[in-house]
């Protein structure tokens, strides 16, 4: 084979492998360059300011890249070793190419800090706010409503209302993120972190603990639920306390329990007739023993009395013969 059509066939296997390697990026969510649609001011926000630093990356990427083929053909062939000419102490060029930079780099800085109050706190005149506590525990998200219900692991929101979120952790650095309504804020135990969210779509949205945390990180996942104002008030009033029991066996113990308690990181549990005994129960959940870490060190009695019912009615199976 000449080393002509050698050269050509190889750079066309390297743009072929070049396309490849990025079709799979590309062909991920939004083409994978660019965030998830924002469902709420303050990701909108976020995501203006990707988009700013996007275009600019994307100008210089063509830029440096078109060029550099532009020059790749066009002086193919040359002696290697004769040296180009030389620009040192050409004042005008090196003041475009420090001058350009320092533009860049000041509209990035002055856009993203004018962005940035609207990104950490909700608008002053926002009326009829939700406050609600956000913990994060080794592995589930507890949420604390303005009434006092409890949801685990979901999150519910009415659309168009301003929430406020206090975020704490009760063990180990945790970090809440739901990408379509917000940016991540870290839950670092003995401080609280704000954020807000006021959704304008209704629609359950997907986030995940975005701080390795121990053992089951990654199974610290969150939904947002987002509904009418109507459902919202259901959910805390009725529906959270109906079901407390079931999310707090599916967030916090069935993650290492198993989901019907069969056993998995965590022992089988289901024909342990701990089950049956609110106060054996209770002190597990709250100190661990020594076995495990404490779950519930912060639970309401309230909370505990839902637990013990559910896995009671729900979980234990009877007591195999072994115990
Ligand atoms: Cu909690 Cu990662």
């Amino acid at each position: 084979m000449p080393p002509r059509v050698r050269r050509n066939l190889s750079l066309a296997c390297l743009v072929g492998c070049a396309v490849l390697a990025t079709a799979g990026v590309a062909a991920a969510a939004n083409g994978g360059f660019t965030p998830p649609d924002a469902h709420s001011p303050n990701a909108g926000r976020i995501n203006d300011s990707y988009y700013l630093i996007l275009a600019f990356t994307a100008g210089i990427f063509v830029l440096v890249e078109g060029l550099l083929i532009v020059f790749v053909i066009r002086y193919r062939g040359r002696d290697r070793t004769k040296e180009g000419d030389q620009v040192h102490g050409h004042t005008r060029l090196e003041l475009i190419w420090t001058a350009i930079p320092i533009a860049i780099i000041a509209i990035i800085f002055g856009f993203v800090f004018y962005e940035l109050p609207s990104i950490t706190g909700p608008p002053a005149q926002a009326a009829n706010r939700l406050h609600i506590k956000i913990d994060g525990h080794q592995f589930y998200w507890q949420f604390t409503y303005p009434n006092g219900a409890i949801s685990i692991d979901e999150l519910h929101l009415p659309v168009g209302r301003v929430a406020e979120f206090d975020i704490n952790a009760e063990d180990v650095i945790h970090s809440w993120w739901i990408p379509e309504l917000g940016g991540k804020t870290d839950a670092i135990p003995g401080r609280t972190n704000t954020t807000w969210y006021e959704p304008n779509t209704i629609g359950t949205y997907v986030g995940q603990c975005v701080e390795l945390c121990g053992l089951f990180h990654e199974r610290m996942l969150a939904r947002a639920v987002v509904t009418s104002g109507a459902d919202y008030e259901r959910f805390v009033s009725t529906t959270a306390r109906k079901e407390l029991g079931k999310m707090e066996w599916e967030g916090a113990c069935g993650k290492c329990h198993g989901p019907q308690g069969q056993g998995d990181y965590g022992p089988a549990l289901a024909s342990n007739p701990i089950l049956t005994q609110p106060q054996g129960l209770e002190e597990i959940v709250r100190n661990g023993r020594g076995r495990m870490p404490a779950v519930g060190n912060n639970w309401t009695d309230e909370q505990m009395r839902a637990l013990a019912r559910y896995v009671a009615k729900n979980v234990y199976t009877g007591s195999s013969s072994g115990g």
